[in-house]
């Protein structure tokens, strides 16, 4: 049985997760990491640079990295990959962060019948870090005086006027973007579902597991630099690299996978079990996001989705 604190992540291959990985894995001993990718050459590139990294440091370093598939746009890979989780770490894990996302400039729907968005963004990290409860509530056993943390990757866009353009509009008649659909819209849409399923987390998490687990959500910051626009034209790519990126308002991908990581370690104590932060200051979260009916809402909304029930995890 490894002692080694597991952390799971989704994506980490490139961007934001990637820059947070190589922090965590160059600050902290006796790790190991694994990314769940959906695409295994874009995968493998991540881990090499993790590796190379590591290989720096020498025989101090007794961390380890691997990717396991995950495509986030099926729920049976999801399940899947939940599932060996489970079955390869009995003892449990130490930490899941949720960064995988993606913004799409043309409507799709998933295996599932789910706009691809709301499944990758939303649904798809809902169930898996349901599925992976049982597993971070073993945390404190197995890693003493340490607890389960889960951190999802949020956006102060979820905030209607935060940034440039429309939304979030989020209403039922358009959750699959079929009478109504613009890349950032639906983006920002799925970032405030997030956030109000993050509340109905928070106290499920409370309620049934105490302290042995904490769920924090973390807005890292504007950064125009990553591959969160791969969708867009190329024009508008290029701006992004080498305008955008040189205002004030925007981060570095550094500077937010930071931001990740801090969550990941100063703010993983019960103190901060249910906290938003923007740029690492605890924030509030917009006028939506706290509405108790919006959140119970759309928390039934997605245990229906995923096909959970409150004693299900
Ligand atoms: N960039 C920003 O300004 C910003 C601001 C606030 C919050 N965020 C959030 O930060 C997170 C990371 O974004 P980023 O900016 O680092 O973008 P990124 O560089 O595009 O990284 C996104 C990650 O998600 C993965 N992914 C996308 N679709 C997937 C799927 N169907 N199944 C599995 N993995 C999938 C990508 O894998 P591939 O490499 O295979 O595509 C990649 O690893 C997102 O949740 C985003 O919403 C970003």
């Amino acid at each position: 049985m490894s002692s080694k604190k597991v952390y799971v992540m989704t994506g980490g291959n490139v961007g934001i997760g990637l820059e947070c990985a190589k922090v965590l894995l160059q600050t902290e001993k006796n790790v190991h990491l694994i990314l769940g990718c959906r695409d295994k050459k874009r995968a493998d590139a991540g881990v090499a640079v993790l590796q190379k990294l590591m290989a720096q440091k020498g025989s101090e370093n007794s961390n380890t990295v691997e990717y396991w598939p995950l495509e986030l746009a099926s729920f049976a890979s999801t399940r899947s990959f939940a599932a060996k989780v489970l079955e390869t770490y009995p003892q449990g894990i130490h930490t899941l962060i949720l960064n995988a996302g993606l913004v799409m400039n043309s409507r799709t729907t998933t295996v599932d019948g789910f706009e691809t968005c709301v499944q990758v963004n939303h649904l798809s990290q809902f169930l898996l870090a349901a599925l992976l409860t049982p597993a971070l509530a073993k945390a404190t056993l197995t890693w003493p005086g340490e607890n389960g943390c889960i951190t999802l990757l949020a956006s102060s866009l979820h905030i209607p006027g935060t940034g440039r353009g429309r939304g979030p509009e989020l209403t039922i008649e358009n959750i699959d973007g079929s009478k109504d659909y613009e890349g950032m819209l639906i983006y920002r849409n799925t970032k405030l579902l997030q956030m109000l399923c993050f509340f109905g987390q928070a106290s499920h998490l409370l309620a049934k597991y105490q302290r042995k687990i904490t769920i924090n959500a973390t807005s890292p910051g504007f950064v125009p630099t990553t591959g969160l626009k791969r969708d867009s034209d190329f024009a508008t790519r290029l701006m992004m690299d080498t305008v955008v990126s040189r205002l004030s308002v925007a981060s570095t991908v550094d500077q937010a996978g930071k931001r990740v990581y801090n969550c990941i370690s100063k703010f993983r104590g019960p103190e901060c079990h249910g906290l938003y932060y923007d740029k690492d200051l605890v924030a509030t979260p917009g006028a939506e996001a706290r509405d108790a009916e919006l959140q119970a809402f759309w928390w039934k909304w997605s245990m229906d989705a995923v096909g959970l029930t409150e004693d299900s995890f």
